[in-house]
């Protein structure tokens, strides 16, 4: 079991009302890393809020960065591209975007950085970055050669061209940044294509970043200026209001200011490909990333049957898809999800088990998940196995229960938003 901090999730009428979310967990730590190594000060409005981003500004503060914050903005006193010598080993707490992507910076640096984190964090799979930072030169030793803690003693990198066989946006970043320390240009390929925040960032930040379908080139040596950005509310949050208000006709709910990057956005195409009535307004664009407002109402959600290269797009939207999919009429079935087994926890066999625990039927698969439609979720005491997304996809689960749900080890949803559960209660209609 998880910590004992439990929350009863009651049934509602519907999801409703409107809201805006702090900013994309994505794109949090990309600005953060490299406002750190940027010339001058970068503010940023509605930064996340979630506790791994926070790890990643400890982690700067650690390496020289100042930075000051509010309820939700900081202001980072760029360091320049070299950071000074950390005297304590980085602590990356849950998560796993700070330590692969800081790796990136750090290889750059001309010392040595110790990475370690929690004890999920600990169990992750790092060989996809220690790899191809070693190639370009950095020295980098991994406990086993894959799981934290990662040590690194970075300096003069040479460019490399590198053909990722994991798709893994933190993976493509990571080495973006180490190429802003590298001699020539360093060029990523990527088997299917990911999240751009990395790029987006980079540019944002006034690196030149050249894309061509999967690849991506960056030269070394380019500076990065600071900016004054307001970083786009999280699609991957909204993700369970969207979910949550899409399980009731009755629903109406409006996000205001939520990211859009065509990269994240593909739940919004599933949801009305499932029968949701979604309609989006004020979109604009910021830094390159995409903002508008969506608002949703619900339907009696048909099935889906979801693929690569679908599956990577809605990497961090599944845990909460496969919760509602006893409630759709046909059921979801997720393949080429593999990647769901390394995450906060493995969320193929979280997701099977509380399901499970509902009195769902659900067939595993080693790379996703078979959820027949038209099943009637029963109230239940749930884990969240310490992963936010976990707690928050079996909050919205619970929401079509035929009784009161406890979901055990609640406190997990901080990681990403500490908010969930009231702003959740707030929405229920009863
Ligand atoms: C992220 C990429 C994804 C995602 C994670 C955030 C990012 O991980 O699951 O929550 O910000 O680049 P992978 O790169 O491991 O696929």
């Amino acid at each position: 079991m998880s910590d004992d901090s439990n929350v009863l999730i009651r049934p509602p009428r519907n999801i409703s009302g409107v809201l805006s979310l702090p900013g994309d967990k994505s794109i949090s730590h990309r600005y953060a890393m490299l406002a750190g190594i940027a010339e001058g000060t970068t503010r940023l409005e509605n930064f996340s809020t979630g506790a791994d981003c926070a790890s990643t500004l400890t982690c700067l503060r650690a390496l020289g960065v100042e930075w000051e914050r509010d309820a939700n903005s900081v202001v980072i006193h760029g360091h320049g591209p070299k950071l000074r010598a950390p005297q304590i080993p980085l602590d990356c707490g849950n998560s796993g975007s700070t330590m692969r992507m800081l790796s990136g910076v750090l290889a750059g640096q001309n010392f040595t950085s110790e990475l370690i984190g929690d004890e999920s964090l600990s169990r992750r799979p790092m060989a996809r970055i220690v790899a191809p930072l070693k190639e370009m030169g950095a020295k980098i030793s991994a406990a086993s050669g894959d799981r934290p803690p990662l040590r690194i003693s970075g300096g003069h990198l040479k460019a490399i061209d590198y053909k990722m066989p994991v798709a893994s946006a933190q993976v493509k970043s990571a080495l973006l940044f180490a190429g802003l320390f590298a001699d020539g240009k360093t060029r990523v390929e990527e088997p299917v294509r990911t999240r751009d925040h990395g790029e987006l960032a980079l540019r944002a930040f006034g690196a030149e970043v050249l894309q061509d379908r999967n690849q991506v080139r960056i030269s070394g040596g380019q500076r990065l200026q600071a900016i004054d950005a307001t970083i786009p509310g999280d699609m991957s949050t909204a993700a369970f209001f969207l979910c949550a208000a899409a399980l009731f006709p009755q629903s109406h709910l409006t996000l205001t200011g939520i990211g859009l990057n065509p990269t994240r956005s593909y739940l919004l195409d599933l949801l009305t490909a499932m029968g949701a009535r979604i309609l989006i307004t004020q979109l604009e664009e910021k830094h390159g990333e995409l903002v508008g407002t969506v608002q949703i109402e619900g339907s009696e959600l048909q099935g889906a049957a979801v693929r690569s290269p679908q599956t990577e797009m809605l990497i961090d939207e599944i845990p909460v898809l496969a919760a509602i999919a006893p409630s759709t009429a046909k059921g979801i079935e997720i393949r080429d999800a593999r990647e769901l087994r390394v995450k906060e926890s493995d969320r193929i066999a979280a997701i099977a088990t509380n399901l499970r625990q509902m009195g769902a039927e659900v067939e595993e698969h080693e790379d996703g998940l078979s959820i027949p439609g038209g099943q009637q979720l029963h109230a239940a005491e749930i884990d969240s196995f310490g992963d936010h997304r976990v707690a928050m996809a079996f909050a919205v689960a619970a929401l079509r229960a035929n009784g009161d749900t406890i979901i055990h080890g609640a406190n997990a949803a901080a990681i990403s938003y500490p908010a969930f559960f009231p702003t959740l209660e707030g929405l229920a209609q009863r």
